[in-house]
């Protein structure tokens, strides 16, 4: 596997992303692609759409790999033919719901993938890792904002795979020669993430129900709160992580440290509408946290990451692109 002569740029670096047609994988590529780095995706489409890789293709250093983590040979393979400067492991079953539906899948899609990932890197000597963890790892701990120093207590089976594999790769990293960096993601939102799963996140379901001048339909009294990234920072956040010179293996909040009660989410969207939305108040969704915002502090000191985009400029960009 070869990239098109002439393509290499002193300091940029060949990225393996895992998960690459996803909603994350794929602003992350692009972000990478921007930056001047070489980028392998690969993803078995499970939940990834191809559609969301259109304009990577168009880049003479973006390569893409059809195949599933749990078929050894073939990521053997694509590890060995490539090898990458450092690899961005997205790839997961993304669910919480899911996760408590299913805890076997969960198990195998979150935990064991990811041990064959880090195995797989470091066998071939890749450098760094960088894992998408979640700020589902805490728990409900009503200590806000939340560090990365305090006690997790995950309520779901997807939690607690996030948190075995920060344990199983920071291990890995003090063992082998290896930089892992675990990015604990809150509330990740923009252009395709998909509104049609009953899994989807708020955002997207208010932004398209503005669109379709439906009802927004708040559970509870909607003065829980959220930290909501815009999915573009979370790339910039990953491109950093993967790619920044002087990072040393460690875990941090990608997150912006404010916090957004659902009232003042549809506000906004009522402000950028510039007309009021009907709202239904049903109950509060069982095993909902009620405050979750992180700290900003870890990620700002180890990565010199900061999330720039506004809420409301983010979401001014989603109702953007959902109206195109
Ligand atoms: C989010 C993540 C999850 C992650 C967790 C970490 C998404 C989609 N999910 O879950 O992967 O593990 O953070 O803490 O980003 N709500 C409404 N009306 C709706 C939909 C939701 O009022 O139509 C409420 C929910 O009850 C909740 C809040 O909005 O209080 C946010 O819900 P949601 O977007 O599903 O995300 P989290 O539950 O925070």
């Amino acid at each position: 596997m070869a990239f098109a002569h002439g393509s290499r740029k002193t300091d940029s670096k060949t990225v393996l992303v895992t998960g690459a047609a996803g909603f994350i994988g794929s602003h992350t590529v692009e972000r990478l692609l921007r930056d001047g780095h070489r980028v392998v995706g690969v993803d078995n489409f499970r939940t990834g759409n191809s559609e969301n890789l259109a304009s990577a293709r168009n880049s003479q250093n973006y390569q893409f790999v059809e195949l599933d983590l749990l078929d050894q040979p073939a990521f053997e393979r694509t590890m060995r033919a490539v090898l990458p400067d450092a690899v961005i492991h997205l790839a997961a079953l993304v669910s919480v719901p899911e996760s408590i539906e299913n805890p076997a899948e969960n198990f195998r899609l979150n935990v064991l993938a990811t041990e064959r990932v880090a195995d797989c890197v470091r066998r071939h000597g890749v450098n760094r890792l960088v894992f998408s963890s979640s700020a589902a790892v805490y728990g409900n701990d009503s200590r806000t904002p939340a560090a990365e120093d305090v006690r997790c207590e995950p309520r779901s089976p997807y939690g607690a795979a996030k948190l075995a594999c920060e344990a199983l790769l920071l291990g890995y990293a003090r063992t082998f020669r290896l930089t892992v960096r675990c990015q604990r993601y809150f509330n990740v939102y923009g252009p395709r993430q998909d509104p049609r799963s009953p899994y989807s996140g708020v955002i997207s379901l208010f932004a398209n129900a503005c669109l379709a001048e439906k009802l927004l339909r708040i559970n509870g009294d909607g003065q829980q709160t959220r930290d909501f990234v815009a999915v573009e920072d979370v790339a910039v956040a990953n491109v950093l992580a993967a790619t920044a010179d002087g990072v040393s293996s460690g875990i941090a909040n990608v997150c912006t440290g404010q916090a957004t009660s659902l009232i003042e989410l549809a506000d906004t969207f009522e402000r950028l509408g510039g007309r009021s939305l009907v709202r239904e108040h049903g109950e509060a969704r069982a095993g909902d946290i009620r405050h979750s915002v992180g700290s900003t502090e870890r990620a700002i000191r180890e990565l010199g990451f900061h999330a720039d985009t506004s809420l409301e400029k983010g979401l001014a960009d989603l109702m953007g692109y959902l109206r195109a």
